[in-house]
């Protein structure tokens, strides 16, 4: 459900901005935890109260396209395009950095994360507050993302000074991010606009990264993931194991897309919807609800291949890296 905060609502946000304190948001992907870009306190307290370390770059969101020129520079005609294709919207570019912008927004890098989100909430609060806002996804470091106002509190309680409701968010997968600092740009995290509409809107096929481009920490190894150790399979697969565990005494959470709920004692199921846009917007609500259940093990039933579920399968293997690989944000 959509939720439209009232523009007091709006101006509280803001003064909490103005006054260096932290603001969660929605976006249409998902909520951010907002503090104001050009104020090194302010983000200092995103980190701490995330848990991130510092090396990890954060993303900044404007209003509107013209402000892209207050935080990049040397801005490509690359950046035009998609630009005008797709802010606002779930699109995030990396770009060569504008000299005042902080070591602690780039993480030393000589790149920014720059993006004009759509959510109408979102639109209201960057507009009233007219700079730019830091937001990392509005979640513990490694955690799942949090898509309604409710997860936001769940994360932070007190360590965040307003939490801006705006209902639970349209898309519920973060953003895609493409970098356009570089000659040839390249996808850096798959996202709900996939890697052929960028590539339909710039007329050239994205690079895969390689050692030159620009580190984004937040897209390698694990990441999204619950406290319960999580595992990605076929659908056979995910019935057999289930089964398999709760012989062995073992509580199991099932994420089903196709599958048909077994008759096995104690079996939590969720049936996520089965189109990708439906199952992206539940994804992190259904995971932070079977997670909740306290299982010893989360199996999810492995999603369709075709393009439009990309994004999702990437989040959910890293997801699935949780137990074993180097931590995230
Ligand atoms: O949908 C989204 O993108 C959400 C909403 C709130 O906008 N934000 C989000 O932020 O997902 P975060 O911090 O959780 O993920 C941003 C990713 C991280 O992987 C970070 O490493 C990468 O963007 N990033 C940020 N600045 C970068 C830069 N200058 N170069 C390369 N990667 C960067
Ligand atoms: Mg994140």
């Amino acid at each position: 459900m959509k939720i439209a905060p009232v523009q007091h609502d709006i101006l509280r946000a803001v003064q909490t901005l103005r006054a260096g304190g932290l603001v969660a948001f929605p976006t249409e992907t998902v909520y951010g935890l907002g503090a104001d870009a050009s104020n090194p306190d302010a983000i200092k307290k995103v980190f701490a109260a995330k848990g991130r370390p510092h090396d990890h770059p954060l993303i900044v969101h404007v209003a509107s396209t013209m402000q892209l020129a207050d935080w990049a520079r040397d801005i490509p005609a690359a950046a035009n395009v998609l630009a005008k294709k797709f802010w606002p919207g779930a699109l995030t570019m990396i770009l060569k950095r504008a000299p005042a912008v902080s070591d602690l927004v780039t993480g030393g890098q000589d790149t920014v994360a720059i993006r004009v989100p759509s959510h109408p909430a979102a639109q209201a609060l960057l507009k009233a507050f007219g700079g730019g806002v830091v937001g990392p996804s509005a979640n513990r470091f490694g955690r799942v993302s949090a898509t309604t106002a409710e997860h936001v509190r769940s994360e932070f309680g007190d360590a965040v000074d307003c939490v801006l409701d705006g209902g639970d968010c349209d898309v519920g997968i973060e953003s895609t991010i493409v970098d356009v600092s570089r000659s040839r740009p390249a996808l850096l995290r798959p996202g709900w606009i996939t890697a052929a509409q960028i590539e339909s809107a710039l007329g050239v096929s994205l690079a895969i990264p390689d050692a030159q481009s620009p580190r984004a920490p937040g897209t390698l190894a694990k990441h999204y993931s619950p406290r319960t150790p999580l595992q990605m399979l076929e659908a056979d697969l995910v019935i057999e194991l289930a089964r398999s565990l709760a012989a062995q005494g073992k509580r199991v959470a099932v994420l089903a897309c196709s599958a048909r709920q077994p008759l096995i004692n104690g079996l939590v199921w969720r049936a996520a919807p089965a189109d990708a846009a439906g199952y992206a917007h539940e994804l992190y609500a259904n995971l932070r609800a079977l997670d909740a259940a306290g299982c010893d093990a989360i199996l999810v039933e492995e999603p369709p291949r075709a393009i439009e579920w990309v994004a999702i399968r990437d989040r959910l293997t890293r997801a699935a890296a949780g137990a074993e690989a180097e931590d995230d944000d």
